[in-house]
């Protein structure tokens, strides 16, 4: 027997689609991952060794909930040089990746009868964790402003119930990321409205020129008391797998999710605890803006790649490593007699016919697009894209 809340919900589709494509892959089939919400390759050297290192020193034990002291000093540190504002170690914490710090903040923040607004599209994970705090989504449309968020909009749709917002620049799955007067339009409807806002950068290092990533509580000192930072060591240290994320807000905030958590979890691994110590190390910058550069790159690549398909329309991304376009016109033609209808069955007969792997924008909240990851080798995103384009090129 299943309690309620279990049956309402759902898998995290971009999950379901990866592991569809692995499946192929076993069997053989050449399968372009274009589903991936991680990168394809190695972390750093200092890194492997800082792990290498807490595995001889037998770091078996249980740690502090949130981290070991020196790691929760050092986040400080990265947070306070990040935002300007000072952080003590007991207002930041380390978790088995973002998402575990996204669900305790969610968890520890609202609840039955709050609203939180949600930018639509949105990660595919925000909903499902409001949901599960007992409190009600509230999806604000960006699409028709070229996944930007009018302020105004915002303002109308703040209600009594309204409690938080949900933030995230650079997006998943859009590309997009927020200005300086958005975040700052935005910090002034939390101030006056008594909000929270979970602010999640994950993608803050990936983020390519001109564009630049702004952290609101750095524009808005006054918004330290009243926003969540969420940060992630999977992407820019391509250390998805080891699970390291962290927490920063109000220590009360912080407090109330190291009690949720010891119930839970207990602490993120001991020993990611201390090659997340050598990530943070500057030697790794460098690291990171290699990864940035590599990044930069495939952008380009696959954007003329995208380009040169007329059937398809996209906005710029400007950070993160996807690019979301909007694919309605293939809905309305036919592959062999068989129509679309929607990104769900455009999904599966991509990786049917064309064997590539794209999420459906349905993940997302949008039933217009596909999410399209290009933190793949460019050959492999030319090979793709060339597969798309013969795909589009194929209907009627
Ligand atoms: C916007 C966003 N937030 C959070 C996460 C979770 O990251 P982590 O691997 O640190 O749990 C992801 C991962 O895809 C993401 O895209």
């Amino acid at each position: 027997m299943l309690s309620d809340r279990a049956r309402a919900l759902t898998g995290s589709q971009t999950s379901g689609m990866r592991n569809r494509a692995r499946k192929l892959r076993a069997e053989g089939v050449h399968v372009i991952n274009f589903a991936a919400g991680e990168l394809d390759q190695d972390t750093s050297d200092s890194i492997k060794g800082a792990a290498r290192q807490a595995i001889d020193a037998r770091r078996n034990q249980y740690t502090d909930t949130l981290g070991i002291r020196e790691l929760r000093e050092r986040l400080a540190a990265r947070v306070t040089h990040k935002t300007g504002a000072t952080y003590a170690a007991e207002e930041v914490g380390f978790t088995a990746g973002a998402k575990q710090a996204l669900f305790n903040a969610v968890f520890v923040s609202f609840q039955g009868n709050d609203e939180v607004i949600i930018p639509a599209p949105y990660w595919v994970t925000f909903p499902e964790q409001v949901r599960l705090a007992g409190a009600t989504p509230v999806f604000l449309p960006t699409a028709h402003n070229d996944f930007r968020i009018d302020t105004d909009e915002l303002a109308r749709a703040i209600t009594p119930r309204t409690r938080g917002i949900i933030l995230n620049t650079p997006h998943n799955p859009t590309g997009a990321v927020c200005s300086a007067a958005v975040l700052e339009g935005l910090a002034r409807l939390a101030l006056q409205h008594d909000l929270t806002v979970v602010f999640d950068e994950c993608y803050d290092e990936l983020v390519y020129e001109p564009a630049v990533h702004h952290n609101i509580v750095k524009l808005v000192p006054q918004m330290k008391a009243r926003t969540i930072l969420i940060g992630s060591f999977s992407k820019t240290y391509c250390m998805a797998g080891w699970r390291a994320g962290y927490i920063a807000g109000p220590q009360a905030t912080v407090k109330a999710v190291a009690n949720l958590q010891s119930h839970t979890a207990s602490n993120a691994c001991n020993i990611v605890q201390y090659a997340t110590l050598a990530a943070l190390e500057p030697g790794n910058d460098k690291f990171v803006a290699g990864i940035r550069a590599q990044l930069r790159e495939q952008r380009s690549v696959a954007q003329a790649c995208l380009a040169a398909i007329p059937e398809l329309s996209c906005v710029a991304p400007e950070g993160a490593f996807y690019v979301f376009p909007d694919v309605s016109r293939l809905l309305t033609m036919s592959f062999r007699g068989q129509r679309p209808e929607n990104v769900d069955t455009l999904a599966e007969m991509l990786l049917e016919h064309a064997h590539i792997a794209v999420v459906p924008g349905s993940a997302f909240g949008s039933d217009r697009h596909v999410r399209i990851s290009y933190a793949i080798p460019a050959d492999e995103i030319k090979t793709g894209f060339a597969r798309l384009a013969g795909f589009v090129k194929s209907l009627v």
